[in-house]
């Protein structure tokens, strides 16, 4: 079966990207990066979609006076490599809602936090302030709105006496090099769909992982 072709969009270090580079080039997973894009140059990310034989360009949001202007060339790139799917992944760029709307359902995030719980930056800081016992990582649809959408995958990891913001992201990351490729894997199985702005997933796991509790005692 053909697989999804997918192009991915960091500002960064690339470590998702990377997770969805090494899912990918898994027997049988149901989908390709055809095209990494970056708005930063010289980035790690870069490297790692280098490494990987995966064509990479670097559009700079710094090259375009108008914001509309950097988003039709992110456009053009992407229509022109035939991508069927488009996964931020640490983009730090706010892409307009022409670009979202026209690429709606098949634009999607990685956002370090449960959703809709601390939307914007610096998630880690703001959920230890706020003393939860557990927060994650969401992945899900893109919708005008920052951090806003359906969501198709959450992982909860629990937040420990003695964390930082540091060690809590480094625990979240982990989460997210898991979530990211299995929203990809089922997306790319034709398996999600939107129905009244909530994703349905056809066959999803009839035995959901059990209560989690923290503290456990
Ligand atoms: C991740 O924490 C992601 O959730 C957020 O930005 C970070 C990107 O990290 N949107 P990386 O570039 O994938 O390593």
């Amino acid at each position: 079966m053909a697989r999804l072709k997918v192009a991915v969009l960091i500002s960064g270090r690339g470590s998702n990207l990377q997770a969805l580079i090494d899912a990918c080039v898994r027997p049988g997973f149901p989908a390709e990066i055809s095209l990494v894009i970056s708005n930063v140059a010289g980035v790690k990310g870069l490297e790692r979609a280098q490494r990987a034989g995966i064509p990479a360009r670097v559009i700079a949001h710094r090259d375009f006076a108008e914001r509309a202007d950097f988003d039709a060339a992110i456009d053009a790139a992407l229509s022109k490599a035939g991508i069927e799917l488009v996964c931020l992944a640490g983009f730090m760029r706010i892409l307009g809602e022409a670009f979202v709307a026209r690429w709606r359902d098949r634009l999607v995030n990685i956002h370090p936090s449960l959703m809709p719980a601390f939307k914007g930056l610096q998630t880690h800081e703001r959920a230890l302030a706020a003393g939860v016992r557990f927060t994650g990582c969401t992945v899900h649809f893109v919708r005008p709105a920052m951090d806003d959408g359906p969501i198709i995958v959450q992982a909860a990891v629990p937040v420990l006496p003695g964390d930082d913001a540091e060690r809590l992201a480094a625990r979240v990351l982990e989460a997210e090099h898991e979530a990211y490729p299995l929203a990809l894997r089922l997306i790319a199985e034709g398996r999600v769909r939107v129905v009244a702005e909530r994703v349905e997933i056809a066959g999803a796991s009839e035995a959901p992982p059990g209560r989690m509790l923290n503290p456990q005692r």
